[in-house]
């Protein structure tokens, strides 16, 4: 077994074959936890899991729509059939579908909703069994052993952002989720919290010509990206002058997957290289 801060740890990242997510997988993976590494393209996600085991670390594919009504019950699932655990869980899957208020459908707004929230949600409740009957036998046994969630939300939901109300408003939710979580989740020695970024160099935040802002979700394809002449904008607006990296960002939330971090829970970490609105 790989040494490291997270030796014997599993771990589940939803939406990991790309950006934050795969820079997140590759960083536990460093750290000797065992990944289950999700996406909705299968290619991607492959790539990463290959990646990992290259490196000399354990990864498994779980391949599939967050969205699906039975995904949390098969992400979960697969951790525990594979590696026999579940001991952090990254909800980190998204994607944005910007317009105005009076130019978004319902189905839109729903989108959002459906990516960002009811997904995180069903995987959470998926994992409550697992998590209660696990803390239950190291309670009898003892031993005091502290698992993770953490929730992947945005600066658009923790301060607002034009353009993106369906967005703005799945990402505030998960901060509620969180705190919730976290108060329900104590005593079965699960810490909860919540990772908001602001602006991270991937495709979703290249400008709206660059082909890899086209996204396709079941068979449909959406627009994501950043108008181009809001960037300069965007980027001025950093302190630290730039945008941050992928990595940079997985490091935000590996902090909170780490012992360092075991006696936090129910906070909101906003990493946005020093943006505060
Ligand atoms: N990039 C930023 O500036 C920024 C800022 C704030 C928050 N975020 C959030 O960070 C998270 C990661 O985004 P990113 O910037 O790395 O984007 P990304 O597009 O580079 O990576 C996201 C990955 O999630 C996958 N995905 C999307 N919808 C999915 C679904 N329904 N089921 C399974 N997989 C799905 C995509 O295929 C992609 O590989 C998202 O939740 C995003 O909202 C990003």
């Amino acid at each position: 077994m790989t040494l490291g801060k997270l030796a014997g740890k599993v771990a589940i990242i939803s939406g990991s074959g790309r950006g934050i997510g795969r820079a997140l997988a590759i960083k536990l993976a460093a750290e000797g936890a065992r990944i289950v590494v999700n996406d909705l393209d299968e290619v991607p996600a492959q790539e990463v899991v290959d990646a990992i085991r290259a490196g000399g670390g354990d990864a498994v594919a779980c391949v599939g729509n967050v969205t699906d009504t039975d995904f949390g019950e098969r992400f979960v699932g697969t951790a525990l059939e594979r590696f026999g655990g579940l001991d952090i869980i990254v909800n980190n899957a998204g994607y944005t579908r910007d317009g105005v208020i009076q130019k978004q459908t319902d189905e839109q707004f729903q989108a959002m909703m459906d990516v960002h929230v009811t997904a995180p949600f069903r995987i959470l409740r998926a994992a409550a069994e697992h998590f209660r009957v696990a803390s239950k036998q190291e309670a009898a046994e003892g031993r005091e052993v502290i698992r993770k969630v953490v929730n992947i939300s945005s600066m658009a939901g923790t301060h607002g952002n034009a353009g993106q109300v369906n967005y703005s408003s799945a990402k505030a939710a998960l901060v509620g989720m969180t705190k919730t979580m976290s108060k329900e989740w104590g005593r079965l020695k699960v810490c909860v919290n919540c990772v908001a970024f602001g602006f991270i160099e991937t495709r979703l935040t290249k400008p709206r010509e660059d082909p890899s802002t086209r996204i396709e979700i079941d068979g449909e394809v959406i627009q994501a990206g950043v108008p181009a002449e809001m960037l300069g904008a965007l980027r001025s607006m950093v302190p630290l002058g730039r945008a941050g990296t992928a990595e940079e960002a997985a490091g935000g939330v590996y902090l909170l997957c780490s012992p360092e971090s075991d006696y936090i829970s129910g906070q909101v970490l906003i990493v946005g290289g020093g943006v505060s609105l």
